[in-house]
């Protein structure tokens, strides 16, 4: 496994993640092989959210099933994010909810810290004062010890660094072979004749690494936000042609360089896979051991449907 450290965050963690998001489906049996396998394929990171499942029942099931694991809870990282509150169509930053959310995922994981927490989506209602209370009373009780935020733009994290005094050390957003928006931009600049030079997220990757906040890649694997694997998938011939080349001569499969072209960009990301199949979770973890040469990162950027300008 790739181990990575963050600047002013955790050290020593595993560049692919296991996320939760999709637990609730399983018996505690099951998730309990997930966590395990994840952890003996060299994953030390979780990341959950107050959102997978109902009533943060990822979460619940994740603490019904780790006592079968045998692993230590302070061998492992566990990530939650709050503020995406589909039960009531809002998003909530506000003091009271991110105190509660907290409160209510250290309840659920039967944990008395959070490795990390991170605001889910922007409230456009919130109070950055609030925010930098709520992250101070959690510090402060020791309940989260890293915080950071998904899916945020740069002027979003600009604001509310402005008032919270931790630093923010990671910011998760999407970013595939087929959602690679956050590096088309950057490649097509300024050129009216196509849309993937659209800024849609203000150099949120430059950004990132100027500012040491390391990106957590979601949903590797998926088309659009739910729409399905490309792996295997029909509907992307020339993608999996180039992904089964590399694999074929790496040894490994087109999961594995799927996830090793985010791991091989020198923003030193994370990767946070979501599947529950404990063979697919062997499969993607290889992705730390394949090397991908200059040309096979650009090779597959072309498969996946882009040019050069
Ligand atoms: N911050 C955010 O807004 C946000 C949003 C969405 C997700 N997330 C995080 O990202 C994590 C991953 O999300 P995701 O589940 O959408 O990501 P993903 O890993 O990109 O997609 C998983 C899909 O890929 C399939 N897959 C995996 N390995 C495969 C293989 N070898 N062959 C064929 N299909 C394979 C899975 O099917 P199988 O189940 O059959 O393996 C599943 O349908 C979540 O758990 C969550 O922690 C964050």
């Amino acid at each position: 496994m790739k181990i990575i450290s963050v600047v002013n965050g955790p050290k020593n963690i595993s560049a692919i993640v296991q996320g939760c998001m999709r637990m609730p489906a399983l018996s505690k049996e099951d998730a309990a092989k997930v966590i395990r396998t994840a952890y003996d394929c060299g994953i030390n990171f979780y990341d959950h959210a107050t959102c997978y499942g109902e009533n943060g029942e990822a979460e619940t099931r994740f603490a019904e099933a780790f006592p079968l694991t045998g692993i230590k809870r302070e061998d492992i990282f566990i990530q939650s994010k709050c503020g995406l509150c589909f039960d009531r169509n809002e998003f909530d930053w506000t003091k009271e909810n991110i105190l509660q959310s907290v409160d209510d995922s250290l309840r659920r994981l039967n944990i008395e810290y959070l490795d990390a927490l991170l605001l889910h989506r922007p409230d456009v209602l919130y109070d950055p004062e609030d925010v930098a209370d709520a992250f101070n009373i959690l510090e402060h009780a020791g309940k989260v010890r890293h915080f950071g935020v998904s899916n945020l733009v740069p002027m979003q994290i600009e604001l509310l660094k402005k008032y919270v005094k931790q630093p923010l050390v990671f910011n998760q957003v999407q970013l595939s072979l087929e959602q690679s928006q956050l590096i088309d931009q950057a490649l097509y600049m300024n050129n009216k004749t196509t849309e993937f030079s659209v800024n849609r997220d203000g150099n949120a990757l430059d950004y990132c690494r100027l500012h040491d906040i390391t990106i957590q890649a979601w949903s590797p694997l998926q088309i659009g936000m739910f729409g399905g694997t490309f792996i295997d998938n029909p509907d992307f011939p020339e993608l999996n042609k180039a992904l089964e080349k590399i694999a074929e001569r790496e040894g490994a499969s087109k999961t594995a360089v799927a996830i090793a072209w985010i791991l091989r960009h020198p923003a030193k990301m994370q990767a946070i896979i979501g599947t529950m199949n404990p063979e697919h979770i062997k499969d993607a973890c290889k992705a730390a051991d394949v090397n991908l040469s200059h040309h096979d990162w650009y090779e597959l950027y072309l498969a996946a449907g882009k040019y050069l300008p």
